[in-house]
């Protein structure tokens, strides 16, 4: 089987790259990805050379290139992964995130439509949900909660998710959806809460808590999001969309107060800054659908995950030191001021 994985230089994608290389070998995987300043090569270090692999370095909303590349490899399935993801630079430039997750999204289809692929995944996010409040613990995101969107970000996931569907309903496209929790884990790039923190407080710089740091988040371990997909793609029922986390809610203050023990540095080094204009205020999955229908159980909590990433960010600092330079170094004082 031949699949085509975009985005592959990036966070969640480059975990993906890893897994799907290594545990099929027999399986030819092509990863595409443009390489803005998410996508860094040496993610895909670990899986270069092997023969199983190949990276391309593309656009996936550049019509005429994705059209011939498809014609060329002739792939068996897709799994979009690409994507400007995160949040706060869709506040300041949103248009960006119309391009590459709304348009890049439809450009793939019409070509998997043309091709005749014969699996096109859509990796989406549990944002297109909204918000759910803090004072309704009992309350979590189904595959049936309404899509009700607060940011550019998760507008533009949103949009794409529901060209998804229709392109299943209209043309029978054969698609599937994940729409998972916030991930952490190895490779991730550190302008996001727990890399950004890990990073910092080893530099005893402070830590930028927006808020109060009550805003709740349900952490997922990259490798389980990864254990999911694998079983959607291939298990999974056409036109299904299926929620992915493993019921692990922390407030951002406790995520930050667990970094900060781990590293044995002092509470003093946390600051609280601006709030996020528009900030969600908790995100909760029920996996049940996922649990039930295809047997995915996380292997990882919260607090194994948490030791393992951070044992990797500081087993791994050539990978985050070289990352925290050029265009991140503009974008960090441009979003925090200069701290
Ligand atoms: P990321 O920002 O780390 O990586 C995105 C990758 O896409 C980068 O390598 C980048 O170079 C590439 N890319 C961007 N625009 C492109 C284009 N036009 N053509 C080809 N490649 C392009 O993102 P991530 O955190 O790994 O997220 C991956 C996917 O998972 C996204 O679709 C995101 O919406 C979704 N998601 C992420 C999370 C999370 O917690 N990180 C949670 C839910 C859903
Ligand atoms: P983030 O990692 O940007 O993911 P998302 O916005 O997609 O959930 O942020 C996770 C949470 O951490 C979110 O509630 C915003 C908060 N946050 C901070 O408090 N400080 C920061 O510097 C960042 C980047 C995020």
């Amino acid at each position: 089987m031949k699949i085509l994985v975009t985005g592959g230089a990036g966070f969640i994608g480059g975990n993906f790259v890893h897994y799907m290389v290594n545990k099929y070998p027999e399986d030819k995987i092509v990863n595409l990805d443009l390489l803005t300043y998410a996508g860094n090569l040496e993610t895909c270090k670990p899986v270069e050379g092997k023969s199983n692999y190949k990276f391309i370095k593309g656009d996936i909303a550049d019509r005429e290139f994705i059209f011939k590349l498809f014609e060329e490899e002739k792939f068996d399935i897709v799994v979009n992964f690409a994507a400007e993801s995160h949040v706060d630079r869709s506040i300041t430039n949103p248009d960006i995130f119309v391009k590459t997750n709304v348009l890049g999204t439809t450009t793939l289809m019409d070509a998997a439509k043309k091709f005749g692929v014969k699996r096109y995944h859509q990796v989406s996010t549990d944002e297109v949900y909204g918000d759910l409040p803090l004072d309704r613990p009992d309350l979590f995101f189904t595959e049936d909660t309404p899509l009700h969107t607060s940011s550019p970000y998760s507008s533009s996931k949103a949009s794409a998710d529901l060209f998804v569907l229709a392109y299943y309903r209209t043309f029978g496209l054969p698609i599937t959806i994940s729409r998972c929790s916030n991930n952490y884990g190895p490779y991730h790039f550190p302008e996001k809460l727990i890399p950004l923190m890990i990073s910092r407080a080893l530099a005893d710089e402070s830590l930028p808590v927006y808020g109060n740091g009550e805003n709740v988040r349900d952490w997922l371990h990259v490798e389980d999001h990864c254990a999911a997909i694998d079983l959607i793609i291939r298990n999974g029922r056409v036109g299904e969309v299926y929620n992915v986390g493993g019921h692990n809610e922390r407030t951002n203050l406790e995520v930050v107060q667990t970094i900060l023990r781990a590293l044995n540095k002092p509470e003093s080094l946390i600051e609280y800054v601006t709030d996020r204009p528009g900030h969600d205020r908790r995100y909760a999955i029920d996996p049940t659908k996922l649990e039930t229908e295809l047997g995915w159980k996380p292997k990882y909590n919260f607090d194994t995950g948490i030791q393992q990433t951070i044992e990797w960010y500081l087993n791994n600092k050539e990978w985050w030191q070289n990352i925290l330079s050029g265009e991140y170094q503009q974008y960090f004082e441009k979003q925090y001021g200069k701290k």
